[in-house]
């Protein structure tokens, strides 16, 4: 029996999607739970490769259940899209692929926004996806939503959409943008949540079955990274909502205490994209190849991550935080080759010891990051594909056993491909 919270331990991309794709094999139900579309999750398996930005991973077991639950909020094309890709793979998924009426929607006032935003912040900007994620949980919070159920009543969705484009279009065109139409705005809605309507269903009282029998196996699959989260995270270079597992209740409808798993998804090395502090990066050749070898362009805008080595001290405030009791390293592979590895362990602020909880994100774009270097294992031997802890060379069972005594939690997984079968199994415990 098993509910498992995956998520990522640092800014996102770790490689969330393999490992609920692999968990999803035994699962009762997966469950995307908070973000929107500007998550980008990737899934290698027998059928091909998908970058999925709302279906829960775990859609590609034909037993499971699939929920999209109240916390996410819905671009309703990029939905039907996926649906409509993933339909042409696998057989129908009505009744299994169940997406809350409570979700709010992403509106095309909200896209805009966003945009107007980051413009107008200039240099100073997030670096957003551009997705309308933030506009559209501010909406939420601020009782200015239009959530999915709501577009099952024409007149009370137009009553809703008439107060809220009154509002957003006296803040475009303050912006410099251009006033939305109402019959164009309600038009395209309405197109796109035909196109999904046959999904929308709350799925709280079939998880809550789940969570009643003895042997329940579900995934809980969150997105981004700690260090985006709106609270705990590099603030205001966050997204819109919050990470750390205890999100699941407000998010999902599931009691926290029934996670029996938080499992850290944590990759070799760190990446980030858009902007704020990145203690860790590196803006050399190394940099370079790990950007190269990891194919380091973001699953959803293409643009190219910032790559660094592995910070350690954010793994710690990770493991502490959000009580991680597995690890996953992920990505392993990319660091072949490379002929010494380099981890960060802790900060100096002004020539003093600091910790990530105790300063701030400007402060963080100051510390000097402590260093400690480990041997590589060049191009001796590869570690891609390796599948026993075993088989892997001796200075790569080296740097994994350094981070697992460092973080003082198991490692679960330990991947060395973006295939489902590229992977290492509770290779040692600490
Ligand atoms: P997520 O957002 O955490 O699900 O991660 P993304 O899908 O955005 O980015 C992770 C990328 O790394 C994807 O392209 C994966 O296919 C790929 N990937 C996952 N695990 C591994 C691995 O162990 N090695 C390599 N080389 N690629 C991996
Ligand atoms: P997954 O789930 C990496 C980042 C954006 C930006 C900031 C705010 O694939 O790991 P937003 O559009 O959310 O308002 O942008 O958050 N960001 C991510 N970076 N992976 C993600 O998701 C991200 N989701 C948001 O790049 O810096
Ligand atoms: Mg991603």
């Amino acid at each position: 029996m098993s509910i498992t919270h995956v998520f990522d331990t640092h800014f996102g991309d770790g490689g969330k999607g393999k490992i609920v794709d692999l968990l999803a094999q035994e699962a009762h139900a997966v469950v995307r739970y908070h973000g929107g579309n500007n998550a980008g999750h990737t899934v290698e398996n027998e059928l091909g490769k998908f970058p999925l930005h709302l279906v829960p991973c775990g859609i590609f077991n034909e037993n499971a259940l699939a929920c999209i639950t109240d916390g996410v909020v819905l671009d309703l094309e990029v939905l039907a899209d996926e649906i409509d890709m993933l339909h042409k793979v696998l057989a129908d998924f009505r009744g299994r692929l169940l997406v809350s009426p409570r979700a709010h929607v992403i509106m095309p006032y909200h896209k805009i926004l966003d945009r107007l935003y980051e413009e107008t912040k200039g240099d100073k900007k997030t670096g957003t996806t551009g997705r309308g994620i933030g506009p559209c949980y501010a909406d939420k919070v601020s009782y200015n939503g239009i959530r999915l159920g709501d577009l099952e009543d024409i007149d009370r969705f137009e009553e809703l959409l008439h107060v809220q484009l009154d509002i957003k279009n006296k803040i475009i065109v303050a912006l410099g943008g251009v006033e939305l139409d109402f019959r164009v705005v309600k038009d395209e809605i309405l197109r796109h949540y035909e196109r999904i309507r046959a999904y929308v269903k709350e799925p709280f009282s079939r998880i809550h079955d789940l969570l009643m029998l003895p042997n329940k196996n579900i995934v809980l699959e969150g997105a981004h990274g700690v260090f985006l989260d709106t609270d705990w995270g590099t603030y205001p270079y966050v997204t819109a909502s919050s990470i750390v597992p205890g999100n699941v209740n407000a998010g999902a409808g599931i009691p926290a205490q029934y996670i029996t798993n938080v499992l850290g998804v944590v990759k070799a090395y760190t990446t980030r994209v858009g902007a704020g502090p990145f203690p860790t990066e590196l803006h050399d050749e190394v940099g370079d190849r790990l950007r190269k070898n990891g194919k380091e362009f973001g699953t959803t805008t293409g643009r190219p991550r910032r790559c660094g080595w592995l910070d350690l001290e954010l793994l710690r405030f990770s493991i502490q935080l959000c009580g991680i009791t597995e690890l996953a390293i992920m990505k392993l592979d990319v660091l072949d080759g490379l002929d010494f590895v380099t981890v960060c362990t802790g900060y100096t602020l002004d020539g003093k010891q600091v910790r990530y909880e105790d300063i701030l994100t400007s402060d963080l774009a100051r510390v000097e990051p402590v260093y400690r270097q480990l041997p590589g294992w060049g191009f001796d031997s590869s570690t891609r594909g390796v599948t026993r802890f075993i088989d892997l060379p001796h200075n790569a069972k080296e740097y994994l056993s350094f981070i697992r005594d460092f973080a003082g939690v198991p490692v679960r997984f330990v991947s060395t491909g973006p295939a489902r079968h590229e992977t290492i199994n509770s290779f040692c415990y600490p």
